[in-house]
């Protein structure tokens, strides 16, 4: 291959590098914002029925997420995404509302949520 092509490949993988990496990223949730979506009484209000970080009085009808994350991983994340969603997929008696299918929360408050989640397993 002569140089200037060689030159032309690198730029195009540069470019490619540059644009496209930060997309994906940005495509997926953020924790913070998915904290907020949790404590947020009018949102998810998730402390209502979970034991999550930081509320005091959770609920103990839901199991203690803290505890259930250690079962997530990474993959999990679109399992996670589901049950979030719509946990009758998964067990058609649950309590608890289905924030994806009920318009309760957006995609974006889901994927935030889903990160959230996710970080806890990170945390020390
Ligand atoms: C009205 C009560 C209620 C609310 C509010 C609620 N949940 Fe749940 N959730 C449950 C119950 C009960 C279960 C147990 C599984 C089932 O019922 O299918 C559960 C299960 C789960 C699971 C699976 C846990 C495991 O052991 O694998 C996750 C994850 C979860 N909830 C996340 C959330 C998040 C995030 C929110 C807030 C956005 C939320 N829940 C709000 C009642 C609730």
């Amino acid at each position: 291959m002569r140089t200037s092509k060689k030159i032309v490949f690198l730029a195009a993988g540069l470019t490619l590098a540059i644009f496209v990496l930060p997309v994906a990223v940005l495509a997926g949730g953020n924790a913070e914002n998915g904290k907020k979506v949790v404590d947020t009484k009018k949102l998810g209000n998730c402390a209502a029925c979970h034991v999550v970080p930081g509320m005091e009085f959770p609920g103990d009808v839901g199991p203690n997420l803290i505890e259930a994350m250690k079962n997530y991983s990474e993959a999990d994340r679109e399992m996670l995404r589901q049950r979030i969603s719509d946990e009758r997929k998964f067990n058609p008696d649950t309590i608890m509302p289905p924030f994806g299918t009920n318009k309760i929360l957006t995609g974006q408050q889901i994927d935030d949520v889903v990160e959230y989640l996710l970080s806890l397993n990170n945390r020390k």
